[in-house]
């Protein structure tokens, strides 16, 4: 196809009348503008464009592009590419008088700015994308193509939408899977009684929240008190739990309470319980079994009445041979247990905790929740989900936020594994006591990774990214059997402002 664009003044492209009635069908040619005042920068974009199918129409000024985007709707661009630096009005400023006007083209700025505050202002008035110069064609079509289907999605043309669980907003907790049913079941038998209830489960998958909810529905008229076992000093956590008498220590001025008392008539809820010292674990035993402890420093016993609620996400019973964690207290805590499964083992809970999500982080409590298309509720549905509930909240989240017209579709399904930002969580591999080199490696793995998918798993791009020779790289990738990972990684949404 021939370049067409040409006269844009008059509106016209390659001389005859530019005219869009009857164009609706997604499949008709769209009407791309191109608005750059630098010809080099410009020529070379419309002749691709027009190479690849498109009908193109050139402005060369601010004016020109504004008067052809305030166009007769029958006669305006389908999408508009617009410099953002431009003898005024600048690229900004359209868009700003577009919006104005209630002209919802899509457009996608081009810049060598690197201003953040330019970028946060054309974000907010809602340019769907931004792209540096030199321009990328490839990038350039992807981005194009992007923005035409959310303006097909919002005509109600293109994917179809995923039909989604209805759910009661005022649910904390969703899930229909048999084994949920059993907790829900057993949170209804146990809630009200005394006995200790000790929640396992990966990472994610909902324990805090069960640990709440046992508490909700116990009725008990004390606080929920949440302490987290991990990360804090013995002592630290010693004096958190149980609390000091005054002089307890030098600087124990004034006598404190500690967690236990605070929970009085409430809940406590120990969190990664496995995590706990031996000499932590024996005083905790004693209070599980006397209901009384002493103050740090104190002398006298102080009695509670408290329900324990215990989490963790390891398996304690295979610390026990260890001694890493006291027989007597697992047979204590595990009165009741409550295993909240993975949630790649029960997928069919996913479409109910997605529009659960929808719901939950709705842009205001006035706008209606994101919808989402059948096609990304099938990536979700294909994953493994690692980080279990966790991740998949936070993935509708990022949806949520990169999504247009408020439709979710699969190109903003982005995963962590896929991501691979920051992967290797530093701190819990150190607490867990991972040798240095084991870390080492796993951090060297994710830059890698990262390289390789920045640079589309070009080797020597990658190698140079890193500040490696081609051949080091390799040897890094047989070393860390990365081979079979080095696949092409789909290009995802983070393009988007
Ligand atoms: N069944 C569910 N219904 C609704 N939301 C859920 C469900 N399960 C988990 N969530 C949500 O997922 C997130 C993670 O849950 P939570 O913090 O309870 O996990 P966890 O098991 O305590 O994780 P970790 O072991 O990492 O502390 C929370 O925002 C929680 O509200
Ligand atoms: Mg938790």
């Amino acid at each position: 196809m021939k370049n067409m664009a040409r006269d844009t003044n008059s509106g016209k492209v390659n001389g005859h009348e530019i005219s869009k009635q009857g164009t609706t069908s997604h499949s008709e040619r769209q009407l791309v503008l191109v608005g750059d005042d630098e010809q080099a920068i410009r020529e070379p974009i419309v002749q691709y464009l027009t190479d690849v199918g498109y009908d193109v129409v050139e402005a060369s000024n601010g004016q020109e592009a504004l008067k052809l985007l305030t166009s007769p709707e029958d006669q305006r661009p389908d999408i508009a590419l617009l410099d953002i630096r431009m003898p005024e009005p600048d690229g900004t400023q359209i868009l700003q008088r577009m919006r104005d006007q209630g002209i919802e083209t899509p457009v996608i700025m081009i810049t060598n700015l690197k201003s953040s505050s330019t970028t946060i202002k054309v974000s907010e008035l809602g340019a769907v994308d931004y792209i540096p110069k030199p321009v990328e064609f490839e990038y350039l079509t992807s981005a194009i193509e992007k923005a035409l289907s959310y303006e097909a999605l919002k005509r109600g043309e293109g994917p179809v939408l995923a039909v989604l669980p209805k759910i009661d907003p005022s649910e904390r907790i969703v899930g229909s899977d048999l084994a949920m049913i059993e907790i829900f079941k057993t949170i209804g038998l146990v809630a009200r009684k005394p006995e200790t209830v000790l929640v396992t489960g990966e990472t994610g998958t909902g324990k805090e929240l069960l640990a709440e909810a046992i508490h909700t529905n116990s009725r008990r008229t004390g606080p929920f008190v949440k302490v987290n076992c991990v990360g804090i000093a013995e002592t630290l956590i010693e004096d958190a739990l149980f609390g000091h008498e005054k002089g307890a220590y030098t600087n124990a001025l004034t006598m404190r309470k500690g967690m236990f008392e605070l929970a009085n008539k409430g809940t406590i809820f120990l969190d990664e319980i496995g995590s706990m010292t031996p000499n932590l674990q024996v005083k905790l035993l004693r209070v599980l079994q006397e209901r009384e402890f002493y103050r740090v420093g104190g002398t006298e016993p102080i009695k509670v009445d408290v329900r324990v609620v215990a989490a963790t996400d390891a398996n304690l019973a295979e610390d026990m041979p260890s001694g890493r964690f006291l027989q007597q207290l697992y047979h204590r805590l595990n009165v009741v247990r409550l295993h909240l499964s993975p949630l790649r083992e029960r997928m069919d809970d996913v479409p109910e905790l997605v529009s659960h999500f929808l719901d939950k982080h709705r842009a205001s409590p006035v706008s209606p929740p994101a919808r989402i298309t059948q096609e990304a509720m099938d990536k979700l549905l294909s994953y493994d989900w690692p980080g279990n509930v966790r991740e998949l909240e936070s993935c509708i989240q990022q949806a949520i936020v990169y999504c247009r017209g408020n439709i979710i579709t699969v190109d903003q399904i982005v995963f962590s594994k896929e991501l691979r930002h920051h992967v290797v969580n530093v701190e819990k591999k150190v607490r867990a006591r991972t040798p240095l080199d084991e870390l080492l490696r796993d951090i060297k793995r994710e830059a890698i990774q990262v390289a390789l998918r920045l640079t589309h798993n070009d080797i020597a791009k990658a190698a140079t990214q890193l500040g490696l020779t081609d051949e080091q790289l390799r040897d890094d990738l047989a070393e860390l059997h990365l081979r079979s990972e080095a696949e092409p990684v789909a290009s995802h949404s983070y393009s988007h402002l």
